[in-house]
């Protein structure tokens, strides 16, 4: 469980500027998920994550909506460390939509609410 720093403040309104830097995490053991990851995703940039079971691409979604902090690097939404924004100010921004193999995460849509359950799209 992730707590707001006491000095977070809201993510303003968001262009979708999107950076992972040298992002490490492993959930709590010493490797192995996500190493010295570095990513940048410009406003209205369409990316697939594509990796076999397991290599980590929801992990990479847990990551950008702070459900866990990384355990090195840091994450921008322009140029502001999720770290130091509030967590609901962060998950406002971003819209989930899961569904077996389908993980798609977007900013800007506040139409669609984050929802924590997984929601069937029929
Ligand atoms: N809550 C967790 N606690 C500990 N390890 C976890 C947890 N969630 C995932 N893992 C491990 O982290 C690694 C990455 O898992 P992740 O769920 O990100 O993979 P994925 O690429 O989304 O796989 P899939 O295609 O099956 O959805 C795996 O080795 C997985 O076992
Ligand atoms: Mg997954």
């Amino acid at each position: 469980m992730v707590s707001d720093d006491a000095a977070a403040k809201p993510l303003g309104t968001v262009k979708g500027n999107i950076s992972f830097e040298n992002v490490s995490f492993h959930y709590g053991k010493t490797g192995g998920v996500i190493e010295d990851l570095n990513l940048h995703i410009k406003p209205g940039e369409k990316i697939g994550l594509v990796g076999r079971s397991g290599a980590g691409k929801s992990t990479v979604i847990n990551l950008l909506l702070r459900f866990y902090d990384c355990a090195d690097g840091r994450i921008l939404i322009d140029g502001q460390d999720i770290a130091m924004v509030t967590q609901d100010s962060l998950r406002a921004n971003i819209g989930v939509v899961t569904h077996g193999y389908l993980a798609t995460a977007s900013l800007g849509a506040r139409e669609h609410p984050y929802t924590t359950a997984p929601m069937r799209l029929r």
